[in-house]
């Protein structure tokens, strides 16, 4: 096991021309390059600089494909674009000729001789990360998942560098309860909580999901998780006790998903969940957590039934910081992924590295 400290990267980390589709696309040492440029990018926009030379994407287009409806992931992609010099086509799918014949392999020919990078949400349930694959398996420039049916990679970047700027670079030993919470306005896909279980156990957190029996993830997803925190020193657990999961922890993460391990049909789901309807992140269920711990969703959250206000809207909340890192983690990626800009430890990294190496 390498201590989270000690995996910051060491060596130029290049992902030009690579595709991210599931977070484990990354490894570690890239996602900690990806953290650390967003870090830099979001200074710098909070200070009101121009982005230095090397991040630009001046004259990349990026096509910003949508199956399903969006309000973050849609406004930070086009927001990121332009604000790195390039531009973002955001297409409806709706307003395609996908519905007439166009096929994924046509998607990842044609658009990836228009544009230099093709984003796509697609969260049709046992469809949606497929089809994502197979445009990229045709496509010439790098595809980039901005949700499907199994993961929401994105989402978790911007989430790991909210946790990690009120907790610490170093998480280790950080509870984090991942929590089914009741929902009526729609079946959420189970993307977020399978992407948050498999991302975080790499970077040595106790990560434990709760759900009521119904609300099962992945097989593969879950065995990943263990295997993820076997080996960066975590832990993994679930539970079916939402109190249980909250005691203690560091971190609040309660959010709604569907039944759909349980059932593919969308209305017996929608039954099922009203049983669990005390599922509800309040002030009760925050004061088991410690007292500095952190809440937060990914939005849209059915306000009153996933969270109260009072929560949502109270000093533990960082959702809105939460969205606002979507901006800087998606420049980072798409800068490094369509631009020609290569990751290159800082000159205090360099000299701490061989300052070790001398000893
Ligand atoms: N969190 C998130 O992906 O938000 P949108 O569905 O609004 O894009």
């Amino acid at each position: 096991m390498t201590p989270t400290s000690q995996r910051a990267p060491s060596k130029a980390i290049d992902l030009r021309g690579r595709d991210f589709i599931s977070d484990l696309d990354f490894s570690v040492e890239e996602v900690e390059a990806v953290l650390e440029v967003a870090a830099a990018l979001k200074k710098e926009y909070r200070s009101g600089k121009p982005h230095s030379r090397q991040f630009m994407l001046r004259d990349k287009t990026l096509a910003l494909l949508f199956f399903f409806t969006s309000t973050r992931t849609r406004g930070s992609f086009e927001a990121g674009m332009a604000q790195l010099g390039g531009h973002g086509a955001f297409i409806d799918s709706d307003t395609t000729q996908i519905a007439h014949g166009d096929t994924a392999k046509e998607i990842g020919q044609i658009f990836g001789r228009y544009f230099n990078g093709i984003a796509i949400r697609q969260c049709d349930w046992g469809f949606g990360n497929r089809y994502i694959n197979e445009v990229a398996q045709h496509s010439p420039v790098p595809v980039l998942n901005m949700q499907c049916d199994v993961y929401h990679p994105f989402q978790i970047l911007a989430d790991l560098m909210t946790i990690r700027e009120y907790k610490g670079k170093d998480l280790r030993g950080k509870k984090i309860a991942v929590s089914w919470a009741y929902a009526a306005s729609y079946q959420k896909p189970i993307s977020v909580p399978q992407s948050l279980i498999i991302q975080l156990t790499r970077f040595g957190m106790d990560v434990v999901l709760a759900h009521p029996p119904e609300y099962k993830l992945m097989p593969q997803i879950l065995e990943t998780a263990e295997r993820n925190a076997a080996t960066y020193g975590g832990s993994f657990r679930i539970t079916h006790d939402m109190d249980e999961a909250f005691l203690d922890a560091d971190v609040v993460y309660p959010k709604s998903w569907g039944a759909l391990l349980t059932t593919s049909d969308p209305q017996e789901s929608a039954e099922i969940g009203k049983r669990y309807q005390h599922w509800i992140c309040d002030e009760r269920r925050m004061a088991l957590a410690k007292p500095d711990a952190i809440y937060m969703h990914c939005l849209p959250a059915d306000r009153g039934l996933e969270v109260t206000d009072a929560v949502i809207d109270g000093p533990q909340s960082v959702v809105y910081e939460e969205a606002e890192n979507r901006l800087h983690v998606q420049k980072a990626v798409m800068t490094m992924t369509l631009g020609s800009y290569v990751h290159k430890p800082s000159a205090k990294r360099a000299k701490a590295k061989a300052a070790r190496k001398r000893r």
